[in-house]
């Protein structure tokens, strides 16, 4: 068991956070087949609670999904039931032979795995090149530089009917790592129950990771938005599409 995204946590970004995916889901589907991806499989890095993998199963695509976190997994079988899933490491985990590959939602920032740490994004781009057919496509969106500024601790809350989440953003522009570090209490009965967690992700500007996609084989497309839906500031997606 990982000390990230646990069962209280991986729940409520199923049921608070679900936005990002589902307000994705249409321009990355009008991507997919925009290049000539109108079925097939689709391999998910970082699939979370299975909302991304459910919309691909509507639009009659094949789907494995990937997550670190068991949690996640387990609401991803409930909600996705058509799809695989397996819980592992992107960084290290077989990426089967597929016609694309996405990773919604800052997935690739996380530094979930420590081995990675070193490796940057380098050896995923060539593995996930490997992994897909001619013509195929990596759509992913990664946080830049930026998101705090220098010397502040952002603070913000979110809340639902039966949840409520703090955090709190710090940035170290030395390492170009972001820590956020987040409490968060669900209704048990009668009682909430509190859980603390500690995210830590690296950030990457759009030039150096368009650059790693060109020198792992890809043609590139840097995009600030999923179709019609706009990333956030110092957030960018991209295409990468495989000669
Ligand atoms: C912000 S959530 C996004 C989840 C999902 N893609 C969505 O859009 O709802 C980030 C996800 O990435 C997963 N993740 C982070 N690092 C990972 C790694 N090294 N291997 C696999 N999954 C990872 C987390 O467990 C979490 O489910």
């Amino acid at each position: 068991m990982v000390d990230w995204y646990r069962e209280d946590l991986a729940y409520i970004h199923d049921v608070g956070h679900a936005d990002f995916a589902l307000k994705s889901a249409p321009g990355i589907l009008e991507i997919l087949k925009d290049n000539g991806i109108p079925d097939g499989l689709v391999v998910d890095l970082g699939c979370g609670s299975g909302l991304w993998a459910r919309e691909l199963l509507g639009a009659g695509y094949r789907v494995h999904g990937i997550d670190i976190s068991e949690a996640m997994i387990e609401l991803a079988w409930q909600k996705a039931p058509g799809a695989e899933f397996r819980v592992g490491s992107l960084f290290e985990a077989e990426i089967p032979p597929c016609d694309a590959v996405t990773a919604v939602s800052e997935v690739l920032n996380y530094l979930f795995d420590p081995a990675y740490e070193e490796r940057g994004l380098r050896d995923l781009f060539g593995r996930v090149h490997g992994a897909l057919r001619p013509g195929g496509v990596f759509v992913f969106d990664v946080l830049g530089p930026g998101q705090v500024p220098a010397g502040v601790k952002k603070q913000g809350f979110s809340k639902g009917p039966d949840w409520a989440v703090l955090n709190e953003k710090e940035e170290d522009e030395e390492t170009g790592t972001m820590e956020r570090r987040i409490v968060s209490f669900r209704r048990v009965g009668d009682l909430y129950r509190r859980t603390d967690e500690v995210h830590r992700v690296r950030l990457y500007g759009p030039q150096e990771t368009a650059a790693a996609l060109g020198r792992a084989g890809f043609e590139v497309r840097t995009m600030g938005s999923y179709g019609g839906y706009p990333l956030g500031e110092n957030h960018a997606a991209f295409v990468a599409r495989k000669t």
